[in-house]
């Protein structure tokens, strides 16, 4: 099985008659097919329950980027489903469900963290904690990529960013993982309470770190919030209180974690299924930069954000009513024949590619930056290993259940161990 599906399009819609449900299984493992005839054939799609899908890039570029479709009205949404507790109380400040200028004013806030000269100070700490990684590994000769590698390289650089300590690490991934069902799909009733719990714990020690940092300012994200909330007479309407603090950084945890760990995850399947092109990288690695900006269009590990029209609008000749939800497909966008050449192809070749996986305009990605930082980094060491393949049956190869994200359960794979670190 390719999870990537190369088959001419479809002249048969593999959309059921109540329109697009993205739980559907085979949507969840293969959504390519369903973006190609979308793309194709119904661009701005009605899907199952009334919610309206965007591919083509030009339209998922509006959808995010327009003050008319908004977040702060699928707070309400989001709020009604979770019910009382500790998810509603922390979340219900996240920046994700904010609009402006509330928005703009969190975004401004953490933004000096993201400069773009901080970030490439980082370079070489990254380049550090990869070998880091990556060395035991290595001698190994087997790995699974998702939880050996990539998950602990985004764990760390979001925590180091934000201010945790390494001793919090542990703690941070295990609330991430329960408190993440309850922001993405329609979660059950067991799923809440574990996040709700997960949210209680995780409070309660960001809580205790943000006292310690009062006494101890360092140049993180959690010191400079603090200054800020400090100085807080300004005259806004909310001030920084402790909640936004603790909500903004659970928030930026879920934004820099899971997203560069399947990233990482997806670029080496997309290399692995493409052995030509893992052969061209591995002759020229000063194909690393488009072959990293290639495969977060191939495979955006974030397929997907959600909206809701805030006032009436016409997008690709559809009417869209106040109060209706929108998902911008990213995923799709990134296959639109009008802007990409031969689009379901992957070439690390490919020059001028502009994904739209990092989205768009007023919201677009802080961590962008970083997160090809440390793709760079991760790629010019991983396609070093000799003999790299799957370690499965590729029939086997699972994808969490998610309306946002393309999320591999793991990704084993095998090599000629190195007896020497780094390979060359
Ligand atoms: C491959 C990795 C990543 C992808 C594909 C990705 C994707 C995105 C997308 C699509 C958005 C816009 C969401 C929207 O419009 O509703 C976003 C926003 C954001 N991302 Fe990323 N992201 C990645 C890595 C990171 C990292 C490493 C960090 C931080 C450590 C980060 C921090 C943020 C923040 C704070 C926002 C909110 C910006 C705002 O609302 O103004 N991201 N990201």
């Amino acid at each position: 099985m390719t999870t990537t599906a190369e088959s001419p399009v479809s002249l048969t819609s593999p959309i059921p008659e109540t329109g697009l449900d993205p739980l559907d299984p085979q949507f969840q493992q293969n959504p390519y097919p369903f973006y190609r005839w979308l793309l194709r054939h119904d661009p701005v799609h009605c899907g199952s329950e009334g919610t309206w899908y965007v591919t083509r890039y030009a339209d998922v570029r509006l959808v995010m980027s327009d003050e008319r479709f908004g977040c702060a009205s699928v707070r309400d949404y989001w709020e009604e489903m979770v019910g009382p507790g500790a998810l509603q109380t922390i979340m219900r400040d996240t920046m994700f469900f904010e609009d402006n200028p509330h928005h703009m004013r969190l975004r401004k806030l953490i933004m000096p963290v993201f400069s773009p000269r901080r970030m490439r100070a980082m370079e070489p700490r990254i380049a550090h904690v990869v070998d880091e990684l990556l060395e035991p590994l290595a001698r190994r000769g087997h790995m699974d990529v998702v939880s050996d590698f990539a998950a602990p390289l985004a764990l760390h650089f979001v925590c180091e960013l934000i201010g945790i300590p390494p001793e919090g690490f542990d703690g941070v991934r295990r609330w991430s993982i329960d408190i993440a069902p309850t922001l993405d799909l329609v979660p059950t009733k067991e799923e809440i309470a574990r996040g709700n719990q997960a949210m209680q714990e995780f409070t309660d020690y960001l809580v205790w770190l943000v006292e310690q940092r009062r006494g101890d300012r360092r140049d993180d994200m959690i010191s400079v919030m603090l200054e800020e909330a400090e100085k807080d007479q300004s005259g806004y309407e909310r001030p920084l209180i402790m909640n936004m603090i603790v909500s903004t950084v659970i928030s930026v945890v879920f934004a820099g974690h899971d997203t560069v760990t399947n990233q990482v995850s997806n670029t080496m399947l997309a290399l692995i299924e493409h052995p030509d092109q893992h052969e061209l990288l591995r002759r020229d690695p000063g194909l690393i930069e488009s072959a990293v900006e290639e495969s977060l269009r191939y495979d955006s590990s974030v397929q997907s954000n959600s909206r809701r029209v805030d006032e009436d609008a016409v997008i690709g000749g559809r009417q869209l009513k106040k109060g209706d939800f929108i998902v911008a497909l990213m995923g799709a966008a990134n296959r639109d024949p009008e802007v990409f050449q031969d689009p379901d192809r992957f070439d690390v070749t490919r020059q001028g590619v502009q994904p739209m996986s990092f989205g768009a305009g007023m919201r677009y990605c802080l961590g962008a930056v970083l997160a090809r930082l440390e793709l760079r980094a991760a790629l010019a060491r991983l396609i070093r290993l000799d003999n790299l393949r799957l370690d499965c049956d590729p029939a086997d190869l699972r994808y969490q259940r998610s309306s946002m994200f393309r999320s591999l359960v793991d990704l084993p794979v095998t090599f000629t161990p190195v007896s020497e670190y780094p390979p060359r």
